[in-house]
């Protein structure tokens, strides 16, 4: 419907704020396109050298998600919610003002799925920061987490959210493909170290 096609592109318009490059820009820090990986997520945006500028873009990029998901709800429904959901993610990772070449997902993944079914987005951020502690890397936290997040939603989530999640999850491990290149090499790099 009409209304289901106005929170996409809410939701998308939403996501697609490059805030790893707003906070960098606003900080006259580097940008992050031209170090480490290229990407303009909070770990890349940790390559700067400012924990502030990481902290800050993994929280803005989470909260967009979160944003886009509790406006819809409240709004128009849960319908709308899951929809804005998925375009706020899509927003991120295929911007329109980046010629579609935006972030791997990861933040704005564990947001909106905080606010779309919040035992899940807290067990799927449990896994996230374990696997980070376990092993340091970025990547395999937020790929551990992703993988995960599918038996949190299989056990608890609305089907409608299983579905969009198992999509995000794939479309994900589509963006990290050259992380999990270096994965299997053994030369990805720990957080806070330069590739
Ligand atoms: O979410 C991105 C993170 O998992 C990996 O970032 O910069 O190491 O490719 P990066």
């Amino acid at each position: 419907s009409l209304i289901l096609g106005l929170w996409a592109l809410i939701g998308y318009l939403l996501g697609s704020i490059p805030f790893g490059l707003v906070v960098t820009k606003a900080m006259g820090l580097q940008d992050p396109r031209g170090i480490g990986s290229g990407n303009i997520g909070a770990t890349n945006v940790l390559r700067t050298g400012s924990k502030a500028a990481g902290a800050l873009t993994l929280l803005l990029d989470a909260l967009k998600g979160v944003a886009a998901v509790l406006l819809a709800r409240f709004l128009a429904g849960e319908d709308a919610a899951q929809i804005a959901a998925l375009a706020a993610f899509i927003g991120h990772c295929y911007p329109i003002w980046l010629r579609f070449r935006g972030g791997k997902g990861v933040a704005t993944f564990l947001g909106l799925l905080l606010a779309l079914n919040f035992v899940v987005g807290l067990l799927s951020c449990a896994v996230w920061i374990a696997g980070l502690a376990l092993t340091r890397i970025s990547s395999m936290g937020a790929l551990l987490a992703a993988a995960s997040s599918t038996i949190w939603m299989i056990l608890l989530a609305r089907p409608e959210t299983l579905l969009l999640g198992i999509l995000m999850t794939l479309l994900i491990y589509w963006r990290h493909r050259q992380n999990i290149a270096r994965l299997r090499a053994g030369t990805e790099p720990k957080v806070g170290q330069k590739p």
